[in-house]
């Protein structure tokens, strides 16, 4: 075991996408545990799209990162100290353990994980934040039913490749739109969709015309932007669109509107934004169900692994807004 912990801080606030001197990369002893307390080797970082507001000043639904604090990530890890009664050296653990090496906890919001179930990636994808907010955002803001049309927008990615698969589960048809003929391939062959749109191809409208000819019953957008648009133009009386993120206008200065917003009028549809903490207390029940369509099958689980230091991070979350992964992207950080 190390006795430095290396640490990726936010040193500024960055406009448009994050440059290197947007980072700052310390170093400080591994911590001991308190009283109360557990020390965590941090093996596997979440990499996520959601990263990119937190480094913004201003009101969001969890407060910025701090100027000169240790980037705020997900994690999996195993705890190498311990003075907490529940949580023995060994454990492994999920929790928001930032871009360190090294994390001290008191437990709030620290999870167990059973490793026997699935590894620890899983536990950052399906069987973590990812897959919590695919299923709620699909069943309890889609509201999806059988014969339900659904399109799902960043299908390749995290949440969406689960997010189309839960509908198909619910028998719906389920188009996804993603970047890229080798990602709209992984869609259909991978994911089990029943089509994939290339945006990058062009005419995104009119491919949504062929695919979804009686319209669109739910639209779940993690990217917004033209898309959203594009899909506002194709629904079904009474749809809903779930506002899971907007993933194409996090490094944009001015955020585009959707300017067909009247066709919620049109198709007395709604537009409801999501947020997965909202859901914390149904997480077991939700991650039970999840659990058991992985173990049967049901349920694909991919992720991206990109293997480095923390000092890859900084490279590592401009993968998502280069559109480099499928799947989940995950930093595994060498032990
Ligand atoms: N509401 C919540 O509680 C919650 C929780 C977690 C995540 N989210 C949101 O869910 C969305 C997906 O997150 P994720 O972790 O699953 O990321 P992800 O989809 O695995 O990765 C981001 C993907 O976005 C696509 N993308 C990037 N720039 C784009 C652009 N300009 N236009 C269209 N697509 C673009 C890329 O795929 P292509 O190659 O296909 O372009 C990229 O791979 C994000 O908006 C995130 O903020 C919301």
């Amino acid at each position: 075991m190390s006795s430095i912990n290396r640490q990726v801080r936010l040193a500024a606030r960055p406009s448009g996408r994050p440059q290197a001197a947007d980072w700052e990369f310390t170093e400080e002893a591994v911590p001991e545990p308190g009283p109360g307390q557990f020390v965590v080797a941090v093996s596997h970082l979440s990499v996520d799209p959601a990263m990119r507001g937190w480094m913004n000043a201003g009101a969001s639904y969890i407060p910025p990162v701090e100027l000169g604090a240790v980037m705020r990530a997900g994690a999996v890890g195993r705890v190498t100290a311990s003075e907490h009664p529940g949580f023995a050296v060994g454990d492994h653990v999920y929790g928001v353990f930032g871009v360190q090496e090294y994390a001290s906890s008191d437990g709030r919001g620290v999870m167990k994980l059973d490793t026997s179930l699935a590894g620890p990636t899983t536990y950052l994808g399906v069987l973590g934040p990812t897959g919590l907010t695919a299923y709620f955002g699909m069943l309890d803001t889609g509201r999806v039913k059988a014969g339900d049309t659904v399109v799902v927008s960043g299908a390749a990615g995290a949440v969406g490749s689960v997010a189309g698969q839960i509908a198909r589960i619910k028998d719906c048809r389920v188009i996804g739109i993603a970047g890229g003929p080798d990602k709209c391939r992984a869609v259909v062959e991978e994911f089990g969709f029943d089509a994939a749109i290339d945006y990058q191809a062009g005419n995104v409208r009119k491919a949504l015309r062929e695919h979804t000819p009686k319209g669109v019953d739910v639209y779940f957008d993690n990217v917004g932007g033209e898309i959203l648009d594009d899909v506002l133009t194709r629904l079904a009386l009474h749809a809903r669109v779930v506002i899971c993120g907007a993933v194409s206008q996090y490094n944009e200065a001015a955020v585009r509107g959707p300017a067909n917003y009247m066709m919620l009028l049109v198709a007395r549809a709604s537009m409801t934004g999501m947020l997965v903490f909202d859901y914390e207390e149904r997480y077991p029940e939700a991650l039970a169900e999840l659990a058991g369509w992985l173990r049967d099958g049901k349920l694909v689980a991919r992720e991206h692994v990109v293997h480095g230091s923390v000092h890859d991070f900084p490279e590592t979350l401009l993968m998502l807004f280069d559109g480099a992964n499928t799947g989940k992207l995950v930093l595994a950080l060498a032990g």
